[in-house]
């Protein structure tokens, strides 16, 4: 029987050199969109999904991460004297049981694929959720929720994928299909940032995977790959064979945090899918588009 999805796995170990100097000293992942670091989304969307622990791959500079996953207790003590009840919900209420979270230090960030075989003592044998919090997803369901139910169908090495336009496959890992069925495709490999003309499609991943537990003696080799780094998707190409690897086309829609335009738009999206301010978020931005 195939084991559950209980753990997620969050690589928080980059440098976060495209939004310099905002990075300088805090961590990307606790860049804000509208209220709420880009982290806690990612947290978010992995308990609604179900899982139970939650490793936190860090490096230096990133102690602001531990903070907001804790009590602050100075903080909580002062909104209450002061009956501030609402506030003190959104400081603690969300808080994960204790002893649900982990963190393991990258020491040096290698890539994306050393940075998930750093959490190989904590995640064992068993499948494991990864989840990179600068990749925002918009949906009615969570999508690694959509994908865990998916694999529980098939097992096997996951990404959710999407359609990227042609002149755009040199930004992203793209899919060679072998076999696509309604949401689900089949790949035979995946290639890293090719030119569009030698793109095998235009179905690009995303920053969440459902990886099987042989990921990590494939990691343990790995050699370095595209931009010099240890690349995730280089290890689950060379499980293809024994393990297969799929694509799954997820509903909704994905906002790039990683760059400064994307973390531009994807505040205004998820402001304007908030209740509370969408009418006026909408109001300002039909000015600036007056003026123009
Ligand atoms: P990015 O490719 O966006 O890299 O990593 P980065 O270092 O964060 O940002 P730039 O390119 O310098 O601006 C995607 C995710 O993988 C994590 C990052 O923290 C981010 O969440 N990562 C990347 C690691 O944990 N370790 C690494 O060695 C590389």
């Amino acid at each position: 029987m195939k084991k559950k999805v209980r753990k997620v796995v969050f690589p928080v170990g980059g440098l976060g050199t495209r939004f310099l100097p905002a990075t300088k000293s805090m961590p990307k992942e606790m860049l804000p969109v509208v209220d709420r670091p880009i982290i806690h989304y990612a947290f978010d969307e992995a308990r609604a999904a179900g899982i139970e622990q939650f490793i936190f791959v860090t490096g230096r500079n990133k102690s602001a991460i531990e903070d907001h996953f804790d009590h602050s207790y100075e903080l909580q003590h002062t909104l209450s004297s002061r009956d501030k009840h609402n506030e003190l919900a959104l400081t603690r209420d969300w808080l994960p049981p204790a002893g649900s979270i982990s963190y393991t230090r990258q020491q040096d960030p290698l890539g994306l694929g050393h940075a998930v075989w750093c959490a190989r003592n904590l995640i064992g044998d068993e499948p494991f959720a990864v989840i990179l919090a600068d990749d925002m997803v918009l949906s009615e369901k969570p999508c690694l929720g959509q994908m865990i139910e998916q694999y529980n169908k098939t097992g096997g090495n996951m990404a959710a994928v999407m359609d990227v336009p042609r002149e755009k496959t040199k930004s992203y890992g793209i899919l060679d299909i072998e076999n696509s069925e309604g949401k689900l495709v089949t790949a035979r490999g995946l290639v890293e940032k090719p030119d569009p003309k030698n793109a095998p499609s235009t179905l690009s991943i995303i920053g969440r995977y459902i990886l099987e537990p042989g990921i990590f003696d494939v990691l343990e080799t790995q050699k370095k790959g595209s931009g010099g780094e240890i690349q995730l998707t280089d290890a689950m190409n060379t499980m293809i064979g024994k393990t297969p690897f799929y694509g799954y086309r997820f509903d909704g829609k994905r906002y790039d945090c990683g760059n400064r335009v994307g973390y531009v738009e994807a505040n205004i999206a998820f402001a304007l899918d908030r209740a509370d301010m969408k009418d006026r978020v909408m109001e300002i931005m039909k000015q600036f588009v007056s003026k123009e």
